[in-house]
């Protein structure tokens, strides 16, 4: 019999399709790594698929340019480059030691240039992060504003403090960074055993064992792992051990142990130790990712009503990627299943129109590959091909209707103006901009100085501006030039006060097309001398404001 037999969609409580579409949320586990370039995030992905046992021999996933496993057919650009422009989802089952039978789907944040406004629109899909940390290098600025988004959300963090096996800070050292820079207080569930350089193994403060770990050839398989009984380690790894222990006496001392309330409510962050190139400690992450993270709840909707996972089908959108194959100029919308189950086929309702949508083209997206999806549960990401009609934040439902809140704006730091460089297209252009700001892809700002022919479009990485011109030339038939501005932070401001901002010096105000009046400053200390001079302009921060 099928799922769809079993009409789970309309089940009623206590039947066993209803019974199922509780325990298959249950097992899921969605969450994504957040870090700053080069901090491992590839390497720990491929390195966690390699522990689930999906693929054998690390290195077929999601390498970089020159190590990629498998050819993608998307943007000329990203091929040019040997960038991942998209956001993919990975998913794989997992069986911990403890008998739990989960499903894992990682989503990807693109890092390096290809940070943009969708690494953001990630995070509201997921229900818990990891944050990966370089142990040379600590907290950077991209793992600070990634920080921001999640906490903004409420999501738990959960830390990991990777490449151990290279000299590095001290541990404890790291620790009080965490704590002191992002207000965290960080709860270890591992200690590592040797200085960041010698890593011999790490103490599992769970059980109190030392587990040991031994190199592999390249670290392409699963390291193998010991685990040595407190009362051996000492003959085991000497005074790392005992450096070890006194430390985490020390964590103890300073209320270090985790608590899983606490943790759910981001008020501590559970810390473990890795090196994702020699597979030490993937384990371990696993096995806690599984143990402590919250498995998909209900979602709320506009009106701050739950809408439990049990109930019929819900979705949102929280990507849209266009452009992936130029002969075909399909999108693909990005849809987190929030309740019920999907198969392939239904036709849900797209609520901000109030039309039917067909889902005969679900794909699922494993690293490069695309497969057909066939059914999928809450806390899953569904692929949903030629959805022209979908934008980021867009609701789907089956039966009972539902409207989740949008995606917010996030903050911009990068501004130019676009003008059509054809004036005889600017029919074209406008169609263009306007539909790439719906789709997400960047945002638009105007203003009457400016006037409607030269837009400034506003973007968290510049990458989004390159898309825009890309997609302008190619699929609008209308190419743009580009002229960066010179502002990098933007703050929302009153209507009464924009006046006044706009006769100062160096600034500029422009409207969203959600009406807010955005006040841009060249620099973070260019307002906060303007707040200083004018306590009385009211200045909001936009989401995701990083440090600034
Ligand atoms: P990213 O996705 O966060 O940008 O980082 P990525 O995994 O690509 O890793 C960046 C570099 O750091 C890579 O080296 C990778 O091998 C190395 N690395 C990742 N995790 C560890 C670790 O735990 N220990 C050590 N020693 N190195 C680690 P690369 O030289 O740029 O590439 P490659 O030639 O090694 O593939």
């Amino acid at each position: 019999m099928s799922d769809h037999d079993l009409d789970i969609q309309t089940a009623p409580t206590g039947t066993a399709a209803a019974n199922r579409l509780v325990a298959e949320a249950g097992r899921r586990r969605t969450f994504a790594v957040i870090s700053h370039p080069d901090a491992g995030k590839s390497t720990l992905t491929e390195a966690l698929v390699l522990h689930a046992r999906v693929i054998t021999q690390a290195g077929a996933i999601h390498g970089k340019a020159g190590r990629r496993a498998t050819v993608s057919d998307w943007m000329e650009m990203e091929q040019a480059r040997g960038i991942s422009i998209t956001s993919t989802a990975l998913q794989f089952p997992y069986l911990s030691p403890d008998g739990q039978d989960c499903v894992i789907n990682l989503l990807d944040t693109p890092g390096h240039a290809d940070f943009s406004e969708d690494t953001y629109r990630v995070l509201s899909a997921v229900d818990c992060a990891v944050m990966l940390i370089d142990a040379a290098k600590g907290l950077e600025p991209q793992t600070l504003k990634l920080f921001q988004v999640c906490k903004h959300r409420g999501l738990p963090i959960l830390t990991v403090i990777n490449k151990w096996d290279r000299p590095g800070r001290h541990a404890l050292e790291l620790l009080d960074e965490i704590q002191e820079r992002i207000g965290l207080k960080p709860t270890p569930l591992t200690w590592p055993v040797g200085i960041a350089g010698d890593f011999k193994g790490v103490l599992d403060r769970r059980t109190g064992n030392f587990i040991r770990f031994t190199r592999t050839a390249g670290g392409a398989t699963a390291a193998p792992e010991e685990h040595i009984a407190p009362d051996r380690a000492h003959d085991a790894a000497g005074i790392d051990w005992d450096n070890a222990v006194e430390e985490c006496e020390l964590i103890a001392a300073d209320d270090g142990d985790h608590d899983q309330e606490l943790f759910l409510q981001g008020v501590t962050t559970p810390v473990l130790f890795t090196s994702a190139a020699l597979n030490f400690g993937v384990n371990q992450l696993l096995d806690n990712l599984v143990r402590l993270a919250p498995a998909p709840s209900g979602q709320a909707d506009v009106n701050g009503d739950v809408r439990p996972v049990d109930s019929p089908f819900s979705a949102f959108v929280f990507k849209v990627q266009a452009g992936m194959d130029s002969a075909h100029r399909d999108r693909i919308a990005y849809a987190r299943v929030c309740s019920g189950t999907f198969e392939r086929g239904d036709v849900l309702t797209h609520a901000a129109t109030g039309k039917p949508f067909v889902t005969k083209y679900a794909q699922s997206v494993f690293g490069q590959q695309r497969s057909t999806l066939d059914n999928a549960w809450p806390g899953d990401v569904i692929g949903l091909a030629n959805a022209a009609a979908l934008r980021p934040g867009d609701t789907l439902f089956r039966d009972i209707p539902v409207q989740f809140p949008p995606i917010p704006s996030f903050s911009p730091e990068h501004f130019s103006v676009a003008r059509g460089t054809d004036p005889s297209k600017h029919k074209q252009f406008r169609k263009g901009i306007e539909q790439l700001e719906q789709e997400g892809v960047v945002q638009v700002l105007r203003s009457n100085r400016r006037g409607d022919q030269a837009p400034v479009l506003a973007a968290v990485g510049p990458l989004q501006f390159e898309v825009t011109s890309h997609r302008m030339a190619t699929e609008f038939n209308a190419p743009i030039s580009l002229e960066g501005l010179p502002y990098t932070v933007a703050r929302a401001v009153d209507p009464d006060d924009a006046e006044f901002v706009e006769k100062q010096v160096s600034m500029e105000v422009l409207t969203r097309t959600d009406g807010v009046m955005l006040a841009l400053f060249t620099t973070k200390w260019r307002l906060q001398g303007f707040q200083e001079d004018n306590p009385s302009v009211k200045l909001r921060p936009l989401v995701a404001a990083g440090d600034d």
